[in-house]
């Protein structure tokens, strides 16, 4: 293993170019400092104050001195049906249990409270189609539309602790059904829309998911992604799915098994629809959502989240991090089936009795201002994306920007790669006016929430996500668990225990433990991404250090393109690495080897592009396909992805002496 990491840790450090450097040598004219305007007014600060501290450094250095009291205070400002015994037990580690004995139901929290106050006609969530259409849900119509779901559920048999999935387009009953789960006590294992068939099936089999949420289709560039079409494959590919609810969005055509498969707008016109449902009170430790994500080796890990402490994390997180005020306008522009639109989109906005605001389709769809045209039309105030998008939208110039009323914003967000300073200098310059500090946070779908990042007050470097959160402990170490020296690359590791840890792998608590925190250095979780800490203790990221690539911030693991790729007649055996790209940030590139009787051409590589995405999804699509007739392996036969890596960018080897001969 440490061979393999270590190899890994060279190899970034000389590969990765897309990676942002730590520029500050000589330090403070390196910071973008917050305007005085900007630091009286956050959130943060008036904790700093109602917390009796002068600066932030001392709150930062209380947090981690007393890391339950700041989570229990932050957690007190939700409401529980019960309360802890204790924030944290440890008796079980790294099965950590938070909020231990006390009773809770985040729907209550998002939903329900506000529900019951004026908030009722407050503006949960706006939404826009690709063409145009609006659709907007008062805290009052979202609680009437979320019951009137939850009882349809139920009615059809879902009970406490089911895993329904849902495969939804970004439409607002992707929100809605999420929502329904969890007010019933069912978790919700929800699968990105541009996943495919092998993809879904997978993740049902694994969730032995009995209901399925998809629709008819969705629209992203004025086509029609056909869901039910690759739904109907992969329920046909799994025993479990026994009732498929299907949404309409695009009106057009759809396979009805009947016995199995049902609309929703017919459940919804039915008297079991019904607009009051109890929220089902949940020990604050019950599975809210597993979401599935890549890792080195094998299938897609189930990551569960809670109830309990995932809301205490996501709602703390956004209230100081994008300093969330009752008339902002919030728009996290990920979707929300990966975690970032899980606990940006869904579930911290509402907790936080936001407004939200969602679009469907495509950044860049009819023209290339689409996006400023929102913020404008919307009058949004925060907007959080990834670095991706922004680089998507640079290159095709000020003018399109420069035509919007973007005065509204005040604060930006970037998340899921290192923001390269480029792309980081033009977000500030033409899209916030060198007025809107960046949030840059790092954290990953098993943390839950931010865990490295800015809050409003902080001074930034473009391209780091500056210091850990409160409660949060972070360092960069060697193999041994040593501290790195300054601007040495080394691990990057979490310290202690936080609330909206991930808590285990679905069916496989084993490798739970073995992935995260069983390696050296024991007792602190690997996170899988090296890094570096500046003289300033500002973390670099600077990328992955496991077989996963991340594709316009998408996280893929190389073992499932490969075994996409495998899984086609003429392929013997495949590998997948990620090269550097200007916009996605990395590009999948496959090499493959052909059984007897096949023969690369372009034709065969087109096939293969195309089966990829059939079976795992578009985004999982390779760039380019190599026929090759030997892959470089160790001698106990594991690919060495870096020599094709270090080959194809025409670098040298390094050390191979343990390749096969
Ligand atoms: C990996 C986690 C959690 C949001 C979406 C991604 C990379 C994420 C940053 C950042 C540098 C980042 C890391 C991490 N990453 N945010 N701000 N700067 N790298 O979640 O799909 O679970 O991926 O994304 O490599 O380990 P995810």
């Amino acid at each position: 293993m440490s061979d393999t990491r270590d190899a890994a840790l060279k190899e970034i450090a000389t590969l990765n170019d897309s990676a942002a450097q730590p520029q500050s040598q000589n330090g403070a004219e390196r910071f973008h400092y917050p305007s005085q305007e900007v630091v009286e007014h956050a959130n943060v600060t008036a904790y700093m104050k109602a917390k009796g501290f002068n600066a932030f450094d001392e709150l930062y250095a209380w947090s981690i001195q007393n890391p339950q009291e700041f989570w229990s205070d932050q957690a007190k400002e939700l409401e529980w049906f019960e309360p802890w015994e204790e924030v944290l037990d440890e008796s079980t580690a790294p099965f950590y249990k938070w909020f231990v004995g006390a009773k809770t139901n985040i729907v209550h929290n998002a939903i329900d409270r506000h529900a019951r106050t004026w908030r009722r006609n407050k503006l949960a969530l706006i939404w826009e189609g690709e063409d145009g259409s609006h659709r907007t849900y008062s805290y009052h119509t979202l609680d009437r539309e979320v019951s009137k779901i939850a009882s349809v559920l139920k009615s059809m048999g879902v009970q406490k602790g089911d895993i329904v999935t849902i495969y939804l387009p970004r439409i607002p009953e992707l929100m809605l059904c999420m929502l329904a789960c969890a007010k019933i006590g069912a978790a919700h294992s929800v699968v990105y829309g541009g996943f495919s068939v092998e993809a879904l099936a997978d993740r049902m089999d694994d969730a032995k998911s009995k209901l399925l949420i998809t629709a008819d289709g969705g629209f992203m560039r004025n086509k029609v992604i056909e869901l039910k079409k690759i739904a109907d494959e992969a329920m046909a590919r799994t025993p479990t799915i026994q009732s498929c609810i299907v949404v309409k969005r695009t009106g057009h055509d759809v396979n009805m098994e009947s016995g199995r498969d049902l609309w929703l707008h017919d459940l919804m016109a039915l008297p079991i629809a019904s607009p009051n449902c109890p929220t089902e009170p949940m020990d604050a430790e019950d599975m809210l959502f597993i979401l599935y994500t890549s890792g080195t080796t094998g299938r897609p890990k189930g990551v569960v989240h809670t109830h309990g402490g995932y809301m205490v994390g996501a709602y703390t997180t956004l209230k100081f991090v994008f300093d969330i005020k009752e008339e902002d306008r919030w728009w996290c522009a990920a979707d929300p089936g990966w975690i970032t639109g899980h606990s940006y989109i869904v579930y911290s906005p509402l907790l936080a009795g936001a407004t939200s605001f969602m679009y469907e389709g495509a950044p860049n769809y009819p023209y290339p201002d689409r996006w400023w045209q929102l913020v404008s039309r919307h009058a949004i105030s925060i907007l959080y994306t990834a670095p991706t998008a922004i680089r998507g939208l640079m290159r095709f110039g000020e003018a399109w920007p420069n035509r919007h009323d973007l005065s509204n914003l005040r604060l930006l967000g970037s998340v899921g790669e290192p923001i390269n300073p480029e792309a980081w200098r033009w977000y500030h310059h033409v899209i916030g006016k060198d007025r809107c500090p960046i949030m840059d946070t790092w954290w990953q779908t098993e943390t839950g929430h931010f865990m490295i990042t800015p809050t409003p007050v902080t001074p930034l470097k473009p391209g780091s996500a500056t210091r850990p959160f409160f409660g949060i402990e972070v360092d960069v170490v060697h193999e041994d668990g040593s501290s790195c020296d300054a601007n040495e690359d080394g691990l990057l590791v979490i310290k202690r225990p936080w609330p909206g840890m991930m808590r285990t792998i679905l069916n496989d608590p084993e490798r739970y433990v073995s992935t995260y925190w069983d390696k050296e250095p024991v007792n602190m979780y690997t996170v899988g991404d090296s890094a570096r800490k500046d003289e300033d203790g500002y973390i670099w990221v600077i990328g992955r250090l496991d077989d996963v690539i991340k594709v316009s911030g998408y996280r893929l693991g190389t073992a499932e393109v490969e075994s996409a790729l495998v899984s086609h007649q003429s392929v013997a055996e495949a590998a997948a690495i990620g090269l550097p790209h200007d916009i996605k940030g990395s590009a999948i590139h496959a090499f493959v080897i052909l059984r007897e009787g096949f023969e690369g051409s372009p034709k065969l590589e087109e096939e293969l592009r195309a089966h990829v995405g059939h079976e795992l999804g578009p985004i999982a699509r390779p760039d380019a396909i190599n026929f090759v007739s030997t892959l470089p392996k160790t001698r106990s036969g594991k690919i060495m992805r870096r020599v094709l890596k270090a080959q194809a960018l025409g670098q040298d080897v390094g050390d191979i002496s343990t390749l096969e001969s």
